[in-house]
């Protein structure tokens, strides 16, 4: 999609389809109401007569309309004016996009921006306008021999910035679309199957992402260099596999020559049967979902590189399968992590922290600012909050607000859980320093587990197996949370 600023009046503008908000009972929007006034009182006719009631997100359209330059107008309900908030706004885009692809127009002018919603400034709100427009209208790459295709799409849509000035207004547009990219690659990635995204496909895709920039530079360390390391605990879930797996590194520079990195470490678990600990049947597909941390990690790169984000950032990606062969690792075997720490495995379907752990303590080397990782970790992260909100567990608690604040403004929302000392004991282990599972509170323990490897530093761990895709109808990955990320990171740059 090509979004342009467009400053023309809501009648003046020649498009396909002009798009105005109405809220409820009977009141338009600025817009609307100039545009009224050149059509006759058009659209007062229309809200009386109940063809447009206000609700958050409904459309209706009306073609050519007299006294404007337009083929359409469409109309958005936009809820209560003074409820009109964050989750309206985007609800509102959401479903004008929809529309607005759909009513056979090739470009639209949407005048959304130049609402009120709550403190947000003109960036956010055409950032948000781009951003949500291009993730509504995604399709998923085809893996389908027939192509089920929109011959008229919207191609082009045109953005009135309202009061923004100019220099705000292209931040914005340009912020939002390489958003828009991450999200798009990580969903991308995330909706691949097991058989095509395997760990050797993600460090090919990691690969690509250091040549198209510059400023990326990828490695790969294959399993000989990881055994030499003594990653005994990566090694352990990828013995029962012979796709081999990979520890990926990708170092944007962004930053000042020297100046610490953010490190963002992505679990990547190309498919997860569970190992010996085989996992039911019923929705065991979804386990390809099982790499959305380190999809998210490439998809934040791209963003921060395609906005040149002033930081140095790495992202760390250790990828494998976990599947149960006669070389698998069995319950009850009792491995060495890079750490040194010895780790009885008691279930071979908790594997993400087991690559994790190595991955968290090779991050040393970088010497890190601070250290998130992001993780489709726990079915009980699932329990405890659902799909739209992920955990956040840290060792720093200012970092945990950072990242919730972040959440909050990109509406990619996470939620702090304690990471207290209590919950510590549940991982001891007869036989070995530490078993990888620990009973009740699944999400908090496993955080716990993570939180033995990463005494050096400032660290905060995201748990997204709620978030990171949708299943039902709409099955797929949803990309999240790059936008959370990608804010974190755009944050620290403002904060210096
Ligand atoms: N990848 C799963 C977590 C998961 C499960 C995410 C369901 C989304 C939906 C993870 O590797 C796993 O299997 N975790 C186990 C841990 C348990 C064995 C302690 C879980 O949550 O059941
Ligand atoms: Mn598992
Ligand atoms: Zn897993």
């Amino acid at each position: 999609m090509k979004f342009t600023i467009k400053s023309e009046k809501p009648a003046e503008a020649r498009t396909g389809c002009v798009i105005l908000g109405v809220f409820e009972k009977h009141k338009l929007s600025p817009a609307a109401a100039r545009f009224d006034k050149a059509a006759g009182g058009l659209l007062t006719r229309l809200v009386k007569d109940g063809e447009i009631d206000g609700t958050c997100g409904k459309t209706l359209i009306i073609h050519y309309p007299e006294g404007a330059l337009c083929d359409r107008v469409m109309l958005v309900g936009c809820g209560k004016e003074g409820e009109f908030n964050e989750e309206c706004f985007c609800k509102a885009v959401s479903s004008t996009a929809k529309a607005a692809n759909a009513c056979g127009a090739t470009d639209a002018v949407s005048y959304l921006a130049e609402l009120k919603v709550n403190k947000r400034d003109g960036y956010w709100k055409i950032r948000t306008l781009v951003e949500k427009t291009e993730s509504t209208l995604f399709k998923p790459n085809g893996l389908k021999s027939s192509k089920n295709k929109n011959r008229k799409p919207l191609r082009s849509l045109g953005i009135h910035p309202g009061r923004t000035d100019g220099k705000q207004a292209a931040r914005a547009l340009k912020d939002g679309k390489a958003l828009a990219g991450g999200v798009e690659l990580a969903r991308t990635l995330g909706n691949l199957p097991g058989n095509i995204c395997t760990p050797s496909y993600l460090a090919a895709q990691a690969r690509k992402l250091g040549r198209a920039w510059k400023t990326i530079k990828t490695s790969v360390l294959e399993e000989a260099a990881m055994k030499k390391l003594g990653m005994g605990s990566l090694l352990s879930v990828s013995r029962g596999s012979v796709e081999p797996a990979k520890l990926i590194t990708l170092e944007y520079s962004g930053g000042k020559k020297g100046s610490k990195p953010v490190v963002l470490v992505g679990k990547g678990v190309t498919f997860d049967s569970g190992g010996i600990s085989l996992k039911p049947g019923a929705a065991m597909d979804e386990m390809k979902f099982d790499m959305c941390g380190a999809a998210s990690v490439l998809g934040t790169l791209q963003a921060c590189a395609e906005m040149k984000i002033k930081l140095n950032v790495v992202g760390v990606i250790p990828t494998t399968e976990n599947l149960p062969s006669d070389k698998a690792t069995k319950p009850g075997d009792v491995v060495t992590s890079m750490s040194g720490k010895t780790i009885e495995i008691l279930n071979t379907d908790a594997e993400g922290r087991l690559i994790l752990c190595d991955a968290l303590t090779y991050c040393r080397k970088f010497k890190p600012e601070v250290v998130v990782d992001i993780a489709t970790l726990t079915g009980a992260c699932v329990v405890a909050l659902g799909h739209h909100t992920a955990a956040v567990l840290s060792n720093d608690d200012e970092l945990a607000e950072e990242l919730m604040t972040a959440g909050k403004t990109a509406t990619d929302r996470a939620w702090q859980m304690p990471l207290w000392d209590v919950y510590q004991s549940a991982l001891d282990s007869n036989f070995a320093d530490i078993a990888n599972i620990g009973g009740r509170a699944g999400t908090i323990t496993a955080a716990c587990f993570l939180s033995r490897f990463t005494k050096d530093y400032r660290w905060a761990h995201l748990d997204i197996a709620g978030v990171a895709w949708k299943s039902g109808k709409a099955k797929g990955a949803t990309g999240r949370p790059v936008p959370l990320l990608t804010q974190f990171l755009l944050d620290r740059c403002a904060a210096r």
